[in-house]
């Protein structure tokens, strides 16, 4: 494990011994602020936009953020100006994509269980469409649409039954998932809503997963779909738009991710001659890599046959690694050379609660910083505040400014 920030995090380095977003020590904004404190770049999160934006050669997708991976309203804001359009899965995600001003024809509603309030909220801010996922959310929509006296396009969520190999509680593609409609229904559909006078069926969706670092699951579940959309057609139905998920991984250990271009070149590869509207919901790619989570060391303490270093972030803060194992690096503000080996832990009152395990990293002391890597994404906006503790500040660094969120 290299002692460095990963390397998709471009704007967090070392310059020195001293670790900084951007042009800003995290040091001073540990001293500056009361720790644990979510810090991002800005310029990152452009970056990565950018870079899958400039990725497609051929087919300009409408790439819709995912809000769920952080609500936070600079991120939002920073996006919809250079050109985002949002995925949310709430009303209140619409509600504030909104007020941030996001164009809402570039606004896709996603979830298995939107509410009768939330889908008559979504139809008359008249957003681009709804990914529906069940026969039954369809037939409320056409009754609320009926109430309403208003239209919307809808994109049917396909289920294709592909396993994406990610983490079990982060798969949603497979036909014992809650997700989506079974591919054996989609063509009924279609007829059903054939002549609907209130609703546009305008296409499919599919997401399979999230945290996916190999091309096959997406080639499989991409191919699948094709398919359906080239029978669909032979029975008359024409696709217009076709929203592809989310799901690419960032690199969280140095081990290999897949690359963007190639992400990018197979969907061009597979798509392009369909002459088809292609959306796509990123959400932990566009925004993981730009987040650390800042914290400082409360107390060394002497285990029986280890060492613990308690910190003063906890799984409040930070639930992926006591929810999914996940892993995160964890690197110091200032570098020496001494390393040791602790279990990284934080101070609730759960077993839990590490971050990790007899992991050799550089050696530390009491009011030590430290960061907890690549917690841009399924960080803050999964926050709680378990053992009545308080959420983590926010802070986005944009070059040398400083945002308080
Ligand atoms: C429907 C949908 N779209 C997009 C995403 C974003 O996924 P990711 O953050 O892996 O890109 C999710 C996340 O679970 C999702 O459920």
């Amino acid at each position: 494990m290299k002692m460095d920030i990963h390397r998709q995090s471009k704007h967090i380095s070392y310059k020195g011994n001293n670790l900084f977003i951007e042009e800003t020590s995290l040091l001073e904004l540990g001293e500056k602020f009361q720790t644990p404190i979510y810090c991002y770049s800005i310029k990152q999160i452009r970056e990565n936009f950018l870079e899958l934006k400039n990725s497609f050669k051929k087919i300009k997708p409408i790439i819709c953020y995912a809000v769920k991976a952080n609500f936070n309203k600079k991120i939002i804001d920073v996006l919809s100006k250079i050109g985002a359009g949002m995925d949310v899965v709430s009303g209140e995600e619409l509600k504030l994509s909104l007020e941030c001003g996001v164009d809402r024809k570039k606004i896709v509603f996603s979830g298995v269980g939107k509410t009768e309030q939330e889908i008559k909220y979504a139809i008359k801010k008249n957003i681009k469409q709804l990914n529906v996922e069940s026969e039954e959310e369809l037939s409320e929509i056409n009754l609320i649409c009926l109430y309403l006296k208003k239209k919307i396009n809808v994109s049917l969520r396909v289920n294709p039954d592909i396993d994406a190999g990610t983490l079990e509680k982060i798969s949603t593609g497979r036909s014992e998932d809650k997700f989506g409609i079974s591919k054996n229904k989609i063509l009924k559909i279609f007829k059903k809503y054939k002549s609907n006078k209130n609703i546009k069926i305008n296409g499919l969706s599919i997401h399979i997963g999230s945290q996916i670092n190999k091309l096959d699951p997406f080639k499989k579940a991409f191919k699948k779909i094709k398919n359906m959309i080239e029978n669909l057609k032979k029975e008359g139905f024409v696709c217009e738009t076709l929203d592809l998920g989310g799901g690419v991984a960032i690199d969280y250990d140095d081990s290999k991710t897949l690359k963007i271009s190639d992400y990018a070149a197979l969907i061009e590869k597979i798509f392009s001659d369909l002459n088809i509207e292609i959306i796509l919901e990123p959400g932990r790619y566009m925004v993981g890599s730009s987040g650390v989570l800042l914290s400082k060391v409360v107390r060394t303490k002497k285990g029986e046959n280890k060492d613990f270093l308690i910190i003063d972030a906890g799984m409040n803060n930070l639930i992926r690694p006591s929810l999914y194992n996940a892993f995160h690096k964890i690197i110091p503000v200032k570098k020496s050379k001494k390393e040791r080996k602790y279990d990284v832990v934080g101070p609730i009152c759960e077993t839990s609660d590490t971050f990790l395990k007899n992991m050799k990293i550089q050696e530390m002391k009491k009011d030590d910083y430290l960061v907890i890597c690549s917690t841009g994404a399924y960080g803050s906006c999964m926050a709680s505040n378990y053992n009545l503790r308080g959420l983590a500040k926010e802070i986005m660094i944009d070059g040398k400014k400083i945002f308080e969120t």
